[in-house]
């Protein structure tokens, strides 16, 4: 990963994968890319960047080719709760834009990374200490681009020997930049009406337990796979990996312990409650402890500290 084209890079992934990577490996070494360009924002003034619609394959593989990446991190993708909306228009932009960049991987030789999601479970799948290898029947949109996604990222591995990789992100939480349309987005904006207001009104409901990461952790995990020995790599497409599972009033009773006048109270989405159901409770994660060294370093009570002490800076 010396020279890496990444899309959708002003989502929540994105915009600390991009500075990361800048970090480490140098200002130039990362074509930051969205279909949206953004001024003012570091991802957009501090380095390269290029509006990108990842629907436009031919420049998609202009870019890669002018600045000789040597990998793609494909992050361009709706997410759950938005996809249930507007189902064809996700499956297209999800489908579609993995398609051509795995294209452009295949053609150039690239190696490839793009996250799958909790999301790519459903009815039948074992909810408690969610195997690595299970049925995946997923009920969403969302889902089905995630299993299917998975299952083409295979394929281009074995098919073309293109070197994929991926991972199941559980429910993301960060501070720089909102996700958008999630399911699991309550225990992030659950963090800024702590700081705002005292107070919390959760659309998921008692008892919801679902897999969360912080975001540090989120990002070395990309960084870790992809730099892992493909030798031992028996699974690529994509790995379990979870920080945490809790559910509302766990995460409630961790922000009281910083803030003891915090308090919620429930108004229950059927929807997200509907998509969070379907979902497991918390997943195992052996295989990529085991085949690449994953190992999160943030628990609840560690990340409702840090949480709130950079959010708290941040809405001043
Ligand atoms: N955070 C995602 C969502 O809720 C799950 O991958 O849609």
């Amino acid at each position: 990963m010396k020279k890496v084209l990444v899309t959708g890079c002003l989502g929540q992934i994105g915009s600390e994968l991009v500075m990361r990577l800048r970090k480490d490996n140098g200002m130039d070494s990362v074509i930051a890319t969205d279909i949206r360009k953004v001024e003012g924002n570091p991802v957009v003034e501090e380095g390269i960047f290029e509006v990108l619609d990842v629907l436009d394959a031919d420049k998609m593989l202009d870019l890669a080719k002018k600045y000789e990446v040597d990998t793609i991190v494909h992050l361009a993708s709706l997410l759950s709760s938005v996809a249930e909306e507007k189902p064809q228009v996700a499956w297209h932009i999800n489908m579609t834009g993995l398609v051509n960049a795995l294209e452009v991987a295949r053609e150039l030789n690239l190696k490839f990374f793009t996250p799958s999601s909790i999301g790519c479970f459903g009815k039948g799948t074992p909810a408690d200490n969610t195997p690595q290898d299970t049925i995946q029947r997923p009920s969403t949109m969302y889902g089905v681009t995630k299993v299917s996604g998975e299952l083409l990222c295979d394929y281009y591995y074995t098919k073309y020997g293109v070197d994929t990789r991926g991972v199941r992100f559980p429910g993301l939480i960060s501070y720089e930049t909102l996700p958008g349309g999630g399911t699991t987005d309550y225990a992030v904006e659950i963090y800024y009406k702590a700081i705002e207001k005292g107070h919390y009104t959760s659309p998921i409901g008692k008892g919801t337990y679902m897999d969360m990461m912080y975001m540090p952790d989120a990002i070395d995990a990309i960084v870790k796979l992809m730099n892992a020995d493909p030798e031992k790599l028996v699974h690529r497409n994509a790995f379990n990996i979870s920080g945490m599972s809790f559910e509302p009033e766990e995460i409630k009773a961790s922000i009281q312990k910083y803030m003891p006048d915090f308090d919620m109270d429930y108004d229950v989405s059927e929807k997200l409650q509907g998509i969070a159901n379907s979902w497991p409770n918390s997943l195992d994660t052996t295989c990529a402890q085991e085949e690449w060294g994953f190992a999160p370093q943030y628990d609840l009570d560690a990340m409702t500290k840090d949480m709130l002490d950079k959010l708290g800076k941040k809405l001043g």
